[in-house]
């Protein structure tokens, strides 16, 4: 039976370090506000040219090196992100052009903050199915060029930062290692709860300097009803792939949450019984770089000593949608 291996991972994150400190001199907070609500005490944000395409080519190259592989090696690119270079075409084409590839297929995916775990579904079905063998699976976003750096944007604007990270997928025979079960679930009747309203195509026209100057353009969220969600929706994620895959709670060595809020990870633990060295959180540094969050952290987890092979692995994301996912895999 083949199953899904992680080859290699790759991460970037842009060289621009804001504090909270810096973001009390744009907007009415402060730093204690921030850490206090969201364990976030720092973010990174991308250079004026440098988009979701540019950081994952970054990532991309350091995951190759990696694997010792050149990228002609990959035959399928999937990015998730919910802040695409452009509106069209996705971001996919935009990086296979700067990793100097040509036809290689391209799937752009957006599933926002699920998005890691619904591109390691997708990846695991394609591997499976020998339909591709060396896939690049990707998260980046920048969230700076979207944000308001006014106290009226700021319930946002504190919470997100940019980076991207890459995991290197492909087929291994070993029946005992490898991606056990990925489930993903999505509940559009939340879809205004963490949202963009524009630009928007069911709007005419798509942009316009009144829904610029009204704010719309920026993330639009209810913080309390996606805490309230997330908290019951990412262990029950965690609990539905150990069950898929005949395991409890007990057998796991590390779990790598979304990084959405220090509070909701330390809920997660909890709820899961985990101990401090069985969860991985690194939302301090990063805030929540949505669908690059699970494999940013799970790139400096492994780089930090925190997953060795054969250890058993879970990652649970939740986000805007809502949707939501877990997966477990054997390392
Ligand atoms: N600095 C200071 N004050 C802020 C602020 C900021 N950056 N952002 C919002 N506030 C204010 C609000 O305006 C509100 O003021 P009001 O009471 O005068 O109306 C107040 O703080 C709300 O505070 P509180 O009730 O303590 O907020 P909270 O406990 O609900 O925390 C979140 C807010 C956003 C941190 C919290 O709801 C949360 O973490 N939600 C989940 C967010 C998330 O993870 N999103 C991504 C999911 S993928």
């Amino acid at each position: 039976m083949v199953r899904t291996e992680f080859i290699a991972t790759g991460m970037y994150v842009p060289e621009r370090v804001v504090t909270n400190h810096e973001l009390e001199g744009y907007m009415d907070t402060s730093d204690e506000w921030i850490q206090q609500r969201s364990g976030i005490k720092e973010r990174r944000w991308a250079a004026e040219d440098e988009g979701g395409s540019d950081m994952a080519k970054v990532a991309a190259e350091r995951a190759l090196e990696a694997a010792g592989m050149e990228a002609d090696e990959i035959d399928c690119i999937i990015v998730a992100t919910l802040s695409p270079d452009h509106f069209f075409p996705g971001t996919g084409v935009f990086l296979q052009r700067k990793l100097g590839v040509t036809d290689v297929p391209c799937l752009d995916i957006r599933n926002q903050c699920t998005g890691f775990v619904y591109g390691l579904e997708i990846a695991d079905a394609f591997i499976k199915t020998g339909q591709y063998r060396r896939i690049l699976l990707v998260g980046t976003e920048v969230h700076s060029s979207g944000i308001i750096l006014s106290t009226e944007g700021r319930d946002t604007a504190v919470l997100f930062g940019d980076g991207a990270a890459v995991a290197i997928l492909g087929p291994t025979d070993d029946p005992d290692r490898g991606v056990l079960a990925v489930r993903t679930h999505a509940d559009g009747r939340y879809a205004e709860k963490l949202w963009g309203p524009a630009p928007a195509c069911v709007n005419k026209p798509f942009i316009s300097k009144e829904m610029i100057d009204e704010g719309l353009t920026r993330a639009h969220m209810d913080g309390r009803d996606v805490f309230k969600h997330a908290v019951t929706k990412m262990p029950a994620a965690i609990h539905e792939v150990l069950e898929v895959a005949g395991h409890q709670t007990e057998d796991l060595d590390m779990v790598i949450p979304h990084q959405a809020n220090m509070r909701i990870a330390q809920v997660v633990q909890k709820s899961l019984g985990l101990p401090d060295d069985k969860i991985y959180i690194n939302i301090q540094r990063y805030g929540n770089t949505t669908a690059a969050s699970i494999p940013i952290a799970l790139h400096e987890c492994i780089e930090e000593g925190g997953i060795q092979r054969g250890d058993l692995v879970g990652f649970t994301a939740f986000g805007s949608g809502f949707t939501w996912g877990g997966a477990l895999v054997r390392w």
